[in-house]
């Protein structure tokens, strides 16, 4: 996975922030890589809760649903169903591993084109399924497409980007992901009311569009840098130096993995694991995934429970937009912090109104009322998310680590993300249905840890240069310990090679 070196390459340029047709190219490809995400995430919640898709694959989820004075917690757990949605998280992260190889014999081209055709493939397998399996077969072709794409476009991503707007693009994506979330929220949404009870097809087979945008997007993008050098093309004009400057860089980067296992990187090493972990166990992914079949548990009927979600997917997308212009202000800390009380607060608050409701047996019935009370806290808890852990998890990451183990920390970000995301879709209706109400506590309690570590272990890393960061563990209370002073040299070629570039790189 170590494939792509993100490679800081301001060159000590100050670029007037022109956006050559070249990187636009790239920030479209790169968009629509988070949109794929972004939809996938998105659509399987509101499919698993649509009663034609359920009677065709899963009678027995459907007999269940039908039952009266079932208990709510336990209706939809189901083994195969949680795998038709997971799936498609470990086939990412095994095609991640793969599509590093790919990208690095073939080129970014060929691993997205190679990415988005899979997709494609999937998602015509997905609206023609006939059966159980040709739906996770599918899944899993959309996975290894994800895998494809997100492993190849942040790369080229880092790789082509000016450094000043690097750090934007980066939230960016995060923002794509979200829209391609609320997109198929919306889909979900229009597609439920076909009385014919074809909705699910339509939504699954939706897929293609993104994943045609990213196959003939990547036709049109430029090979490779390393292609495009030889190419002799000079009409990129300063990215072009900077391409030059990525790749010597890149080229010097031997031994990522043995470098990142040294004492003196502890700090990256434990934070490269424990953020993506974190991020994880906030619990989104239970509202992402199954926030159709979590409100119909709570006894919205059909259509009511899509609205809520398609509530929460709206929230998701503003709430990301307030962290773009505030993480350089108040600090990638404040955010953590603040969105952590924030998501513990309302995780106490659904836990409890729930327990009040249905208790331990699952079984009662929620007033409208009521049951719009709960939808409010969550989206509370949603925003909280979507203003700090969300970008957070994916931006601090891909600024604390130093070259020489860049590639490696991003690789056990990304690897460390998508298994725990694959854990979370696997066990999230299992574990409703054991833990009932306490499912909230379980993952408030996560939050409440945490924000205890954010605190006492994160560094405030805004609008500090990338070459300086070690600086700032140096002279952290816990991590200084495991930095010797000979280790700290900000001086040196890194420091002049990516000067007045840490502004940019943090955005
Ligand atoms: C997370 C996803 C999550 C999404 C929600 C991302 O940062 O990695 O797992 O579904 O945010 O917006």
């Amino acid at each position: 996975m170590a494939g792509g070196a993100i490679v800081n390459t301001a060159g000590g340029k100050d670029y007037p922030g022109k956006l050559t047709l070249f990187v636009f190219f790239t920030c479209v490809v790169a968009a629509t890589g988070g949109l794929i995400f972004g939809y996938d995430i998105g659509i399987s919640g509101g499919v698993t809760a649509m009663d034609p898709f359920l009677k065709k694959f899963f009678p027995e989820v459907y007999r269940k649903k039908q039952a009266a004075q079932t208990n709510q917690y336990c209706q939809y757990d189901n083994q195969l169903l949680q795998t038709f949605t997971s799936s498609l998280y470990l086939a990412a992260l095994v095609a991640s591993f793969f599509a590093a190889t790919v990208t690095r014999v073939m080129g970014r081209k060929w691993s997205m084109f190679g990415g988005g055709l899979t997709f494609l493939i999937g998602a015509a397998l997905n609206g023609a399924a006939k059966n159980v399996a040709m739906l996770i077969i599918g899944r899993i072709l959309l996975g290894i497409g994800v895998g494809f794409a997100n492993q190849s476009v942040p790369v080229y991503l880092s790789e082509m980007a000016p450094a000043r707007l690097r750090g934007m693009l980066n939230i960016g994506f995060q923002l794509m992901i979200t829209i391609g979330i609320l997109a198929a929220e919306l889909i979900n949404y229009g597609t439920n009311k076909i009385k014919a009870g074809y909705g699910w097809r339509v939504s699954l087979a939706l897929a293609a569009v993104p994943a045609g945008i990213i196959t003939l997007g990547s036709l049109f993008l430029p090979d490779t840098p390393n292609s495009l050098l030889d190419r002799g093309t000079d009409d990129i004009g300063e990215e072009y130096a900077d391409l030059v400057a990525a790749s010597d860089e890149a080229r010097k980067v031997e031994h990522p993995w043995r470098n990142i296992i040294k004492r003196r990187y502890r700090a990256q090493l434990t934070m490269a694991i424990m953020i993506p972990f974190f991020q994880q166990l906030t619990g989104i992914n239970v509202i992402m995934f199954y926030a159709p079949v979590l409100f119909q548990t709570l006894g919205f009927k059909g259509d009511a429970s899509l609205m809520s979600s398609v509530i929460t997917g709206l929230v998701n997308v503003f709430a990301t937009v307030v962290s773009i212009f505030t993480v350089d202000r108040l600090g990638r800390r404040a955010l953590f912090l603040q969105g952590g009380a924030q998501m513990i607060v309302c995780q106490v608050v659904v836990g409890t109104l729930i327990a009040v409701k249905f208790g331990t047996s699952g079984i009662g019935d929620i007033p409208k009322g009521y049951a719009a009370v709960v939808v409010l806290f969550i989206c509370i808890y949603v925003a909280g998310f979507a203003w700090s852990w969300g970008p957070l998890g994916w931006l601090v990451p891909s600024e604390i680590f130093p070259l020489e183990i860049r590639p490696a920390g991003q690789s056990i970000n990304v690897s460390v993300n998508m298994f725990f995301t694959f854990c979370i879709a696997q066990a999230f209706l299992t574990m409703l249905c054991h833990f009932k109400f306490g499912l909230f506590y379980f993952f408030g309690g996560w939050v409440v840890i945490m924000t205890i570590f954010i605190a006492l272990f994160l560094p405030e890393t805004k609008n500090v240069p990338i070459e300086e960061m070690v600086l700032v563990w140096k002279s952290h209370w816990f991590w200084k310990k495991f930095i010797a002073d000979e280790d700290v040299h900000v001086g040196g070629n890194h420091l002049q090679m990516a000067a007045g570039n840490g502004k940019g790189a943090d955005a």
